[in-house]
């Protein structure tokens, strides 16, 4: 058996995106999840290559910091003057001597991509037998970008860019995607004869295609099935409309596998998000980083999760959690806030206006309403009172608090961490505990209460509230 012939990926990030008009990166911009470069990466990751080559430049320290992060299979080449796609490719491939196989170039700014186009690409590269081939699109406004010019036959003769364009070429809509793959001996030659005789001085890797072409070698082109694939970025109105494209196509794709989404024009999910079928997502989410959502849990409305699991049949509803895992069946919210460290047993739950951090609920536990839980950890079928804060922090350190199996903490109780609430004992509403409370035990911290017969009538003679009490007489409940 012959072995598959060498692949490397190439991917051009060292522009500037100067109309992006931000201290970051063009290519660090981020993209439902990744950055654009993120989301090209993981093309290239997709197609299986044996070696990925980035062309890093402009802010090349953060770009490079970024692949070492997350892409550290990458090689970051230096550009250190952009002069062009040609020269780019030039310097990509004087670091990687003695390649050959097939190049594919990849662009930075071109996050919509799918490994699926790129191989349809190489397909029909290996078909054609062709020295070059482009990726095309037609589009309705191709402004900017480099033409197709195709000959009689309808071959590619060559690819002629906006500003070096005659008007009928300017006509033309058929437009060069910027993706391409190429034999890598034939794309070192045709580099090596790139000049800067054009419109804008630059090397352009374009001209690969006239020059292979002039001495008969094949090139081919591959039309893109969906035009917007191919779609680039500029500034940041143009990336917020690559936002929707991809919002809505995987909202499709959920859809597809079975998860109800309720309002999609309102959802928002990473693509590096994962939900099961049956899952159901409400108007106004956003379901961010690594986030998994099991069969039959409710999410939202309203409701933002960032690196969150949620369990089989939990519902979650106006809630922001973030690094939470919350468990089967448990139910968070409205209008709570979960932080990371925060682990929900079975069946627990988290009512309105909760805020959570680094507290692990037992199964069936309950915090439901009005609470602060930091740091700690609460039995199986305990239930905590309104109003409760968990009092975690001395001013220089974080304690931790335990409360025992269904142990039952009264309203508006502040317990004192490092503190221990023993299983099934009772705190009694009102009480700022301290000290540990043991097993089976009431602890109460209560001042003892004291009524002053007759005060009002006194004090605060001809109000409503003096009426209100001569009406109701020696009616009143009675003093223990
Ligand atoms: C290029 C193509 C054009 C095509 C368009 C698609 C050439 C000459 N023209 O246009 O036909 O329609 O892409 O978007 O190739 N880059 C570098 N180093 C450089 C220059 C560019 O790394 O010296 C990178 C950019 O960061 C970007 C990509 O190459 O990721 C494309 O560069 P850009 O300037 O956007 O494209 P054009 O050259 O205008
Ligand atoms: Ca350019």
């Amino acid at each position: 058996m012959s072995q598959a012939p060498s692949r490397t990926v190439v991917v051009l990030a060292a522009g500037e995106g100067k109309r992006m008009k931000s201290a970051t990166p063009k290519v660090l911009q981020p993209l439902l999840g990744r950055t654009l470069l993120g989301h090209v990466l993981a093309v290239a990751q997709a197609i299986k290559t044996d070696r990925t080559v980035v062309v890093v430049g402009h802010k090349a320290d953060q770009v490079g910091g970024f692949l070492a992060g997350a892409a550290p299979e990458a090689t970051p080449v230096l550009q250190a003057e952009q002069n062009g796609t040609g020269h780019a490719v030039r310097i990509a491939l004087d670091a990687t001597p003695e390649l050959s196989g097939t190049v594919v170039v990849l662009s930075g700014d071109v996050p919509l991509l799918r490994a699926e186009t790129v191989e349809a690409l190489l397909a029909a590269h290996e078909r054609a037998g062709a020295a070059a081939t482009v990726l095309s699109a037609e589009v309705d406004d191709p402004t900017g970008l480099g033409r197709i010019i195709r000959d009689a036959d309808g071959n590619l003769s060559r690819i002629v860019e906006q500003k070096d364009a005659t008007p009928e070429q300017r006509a033309i809509r058929e437009i060069n995607s910027g993706i391409y793959a190429f034999d890598a001996v034939l794309l070192r030659e045709a580099l090596g004869k790139l000049s800067t005789d054009n419109a804008q001085g630059e090397e352009y890797l374009t001209d690969v295609f006239g020059i292979l072409g002039g001495q008969g070698h094949p090139v081919a082109i591959e039309v893109a099935e969906f035009a917007y694939e191919t779609y680039g970025c500029n500034d940041r109105a143009e990336l917020s409309r690559l936002r929707v494209l991809m919002r809505d196509r995987i909202n499709d794709a959920w859809m597809r596998s079975g998860v109800l989404l309720l309002d999609p024009a309102t959802i928002w999910i990473d693509a590096t998000a994962t939900l099961e079928p049956d899952a159901v997502v409400d108007q106004n989410c956003q379901i961010r980083g690594n986030t998994t959502v099991a069969r039959d849990a409710v999410i939202g409305p309203d409701t933002t999760l960032i690196d969150t699991t949620v369990g089989e049949g939990a519902a979650v509803l106006r809630t922001h959690s973030i690094g939470a895992q919350i468990g089967p069946a448990a139910t968070v919210g409205p209008f709570s806030y979960l932080r990371p460290g925060t682990r929900l047993g079975r069946k627990s739950k988290i009512g309105g206006f909760v805020e959570a951090k680094n507290a692990e609920l037992g199964e069936g536990a309950k915090v439901p309403h009005l609470t602060y839980v930091g740091d700690a950890t609460i039995g199986a079928k305990a239930n905590i009172g309104a109003g409760t804060i968990f009092a975690n922090y001395d001013g220089v350190n974080k304690h931790h608090t335990t409360v025992g199996e269904a142990a039952f903490v009264g309203s508006d109780t502040v317990l004192i961490a490092p503190v221990e609430i023993g299983p099934g004992a009772y705190v009694a509403a009102g009480s700022a505990i301290a000290k540990g409370v043991p097993a089976g035990n009431l602890g109460v911290t209560r001042a003892q209460q004291r009524n002053i017969e007759g005060w009002v009538a006194r004090k605060r003679p001809g109000t409503v509230s003096a009426e209100a009490a001569e009406r109701a007489g020696d009616s009143t409940p009675d003093q223990e």
